[in-house]
């Protein structure tokens, strides 16, 4: 069987040859099965954006070699990655465009990795589709597919980002804190849907939080990030059986240290 996504060996270095030389990935390595979802945690400049980044292909690493779906895919932008690889970053702003409509966004998410340019003509065959995958939000927003996205909550945004970015089934589907900016409820919302997108598409995924419980109770693998490594991997069972003080436990026993991290949440 093929690993849908393999890092071997990947390391990432920035300003390389200058005072503020950052070795910043320091040898990753990871194999994902078909719908595994990961979470992962670490402290504050641990590597986990830029690992998440060397993924996507918004940075290229200088060492190491990349796999999705059997495809190497290394030396690929993101560009070249978009039909494989689809994120949801922390910012609502990021994943659609404010100025235009709701239906207007999703047809650009529903040609994801096909071509490019910005024709953004909507048939009706596609508003029956982007109506059907709305209801699923339960927001209302199936009503509105001529709402101009910059309209509407961080949360509605936020829920349409991670539609979208789903529409078009991606290999690998990318969450940077995806709920960090939104309000305790909405994110609790955001995140049932993320579990409900991933479990009923049987997508492989990778999350970032900050959030300990959020860490523990979602996905079937959990990573800690140190210093530019993977020192925690962690699943099944025992992943089932973790508790947030045995996860801090963990990280000292590893690390040496405790978890250095402004925005963690002990839950
Ligand atoms: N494009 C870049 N150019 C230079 N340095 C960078 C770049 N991106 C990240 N870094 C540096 O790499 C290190 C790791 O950053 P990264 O964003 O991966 O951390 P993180 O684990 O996501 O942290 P946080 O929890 O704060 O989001 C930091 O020291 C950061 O300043
Ligand atoms: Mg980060």
């Amino acid at each position: 069987m093929t690993s849908i996504l393999t890092l071997q060996g990947i390391h990432k270095t920035f300003e390389a040859g200058t005072p503020n030389e950052n070795h910043v990935l320091k040898g990753i390595d990871l194999t994902m099965e078909k719908g595994d979802f990961i979470t992962i945690i670490g402290g504050n400049g641990a590597g986990k954006s830029t690992f998440l980044n060397s993924i996507a292909g918004s940075l290229i690493v200088d060492e190491g070699k990349i796999t999705i779906d059997g495809k190497d895919v290394t030396n690929l932008t993101a560009n070249k990655r978009a039909g494989l690889v689809s994120r949801v970053f922390q910012d609502t702003r990021m994943g659609t465009a404010s100025r235009l409509t709701i239906e207007e966004n999703m047809a650009i998410a529903d040609r994801r990795g096909k071509s490019f340019g910005f024709s953004v003509g909507v048939t009706n065959k596609q508003r029956q589709v982007f109506k059907e995958a709305l209801k699923r939000l339960d927001l209302g927003l199936e009503n509105r597919l001529t709402t101009e996205v910059g309209a509407l909550s961080g949360g509605q945004r936020q829920a349409l980002t991670l539609l979208m970015a789903t529409l078009k089934e991606p290999k690998v589907l990318l969450l940077d804190e995806h709920t960090a900016a939104l309000d305790p409820k909405t994110s609790d919302m955001v995140l049932g849907l993320t579990e409900e997108v991933i479990a009923s598409q049987g997508l492989t995924a990778l999350m970032i939080t900050h959030d300990m419980e959020q860490a523990i109770h979602m996905g079937n693998r959990l990573l800690m990030m140190d210093n530019g490594r993977i020192v925690v991997d962690v699943s099944g069972e025992e992943k089932a059986n973790l508790t947030v003080q045995h996860l801090l436990d963990l990280f000292k026993q590893k690390s040496g240290r405790a978890l250095n991290d402004d925005a963690l949440i002990l839950g």
